[in-house]
């Protein structure tokens, strides 16, 4: 019975520390030795090296999962659609309605319109963007995913 018991806890114990793959600091912690794991940022993974935290980015167009089936970077089609953005296509700069930012391929980039026509700029570091449910502009992943549904690590 105690012997049960105690391995009852060890697993609760063990499952417990394999969910902390995308927690807050797994850009800064070792979580494993031997395999790749991702954070908030959907475009970047992050591995192990003499016990220090590697971070490496997907090609334009990939994006990190790692869940029960799948690790590493899969094209945009391959993903759960509520995390990448399909089909997007310039803005036509000529209507008013087209003065503001849009999505834009990329998840961490948006358009703006210029005199120059559309222009695509990045959001600034650990933010991406939304235009969902009255946000808009560049968020915190957290709040990306959340929004997203995108919570597949
Ligand atoms: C962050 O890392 C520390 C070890 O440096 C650990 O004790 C702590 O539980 C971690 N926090 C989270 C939220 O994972
Ligand atoms: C893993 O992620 C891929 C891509 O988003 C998805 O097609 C697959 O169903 C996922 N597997 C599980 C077990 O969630
Ligand atoms: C996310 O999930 C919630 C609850 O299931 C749903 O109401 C919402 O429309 C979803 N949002 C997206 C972008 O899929």
């Amino acid at each position: 019975m105690l012997k049960a018991l105690v391995i009852f806890f060890g697993l609760l114990a063990l499952s417990h520390a394999a969910s902390v793959g995308t927690a807050s600091n797994a850009t800064e912690v070792c979580q494993s030795e031997d395999e790749m794991w991702g954070g908030e940022d959907i475009r970047k993974f992050y591995f192990c090296l003499d016990g220090k935290v590697i971070t490496d980015e997907c090609d334009d167009g990939y994006y990190y999962v790692n869940n029960a089936t799948i690790s590493g970077c899969l094209p945009s089609e391959m993903m759960q659609a509520s995390c990448v953005n399909l089909d997007i296509k310039v803005p036509d700069c000529s209507e008013a309605s087209k003065m503001r930012p849009q999505a834009c391929d990329d998840v961490a980039s948006f358009y703006l319109c210029t005199s120059e026509g559309a222009k695509k700029l990045p959001c600034p570091e650990g933010k991406a963007f939304i235009d969902q449910d009255g946000y808009l502009g560049c968020f915190k992943w957290s709040v990306w995913r959340s929004l997203r549904n995108c919570t597949d690590g």
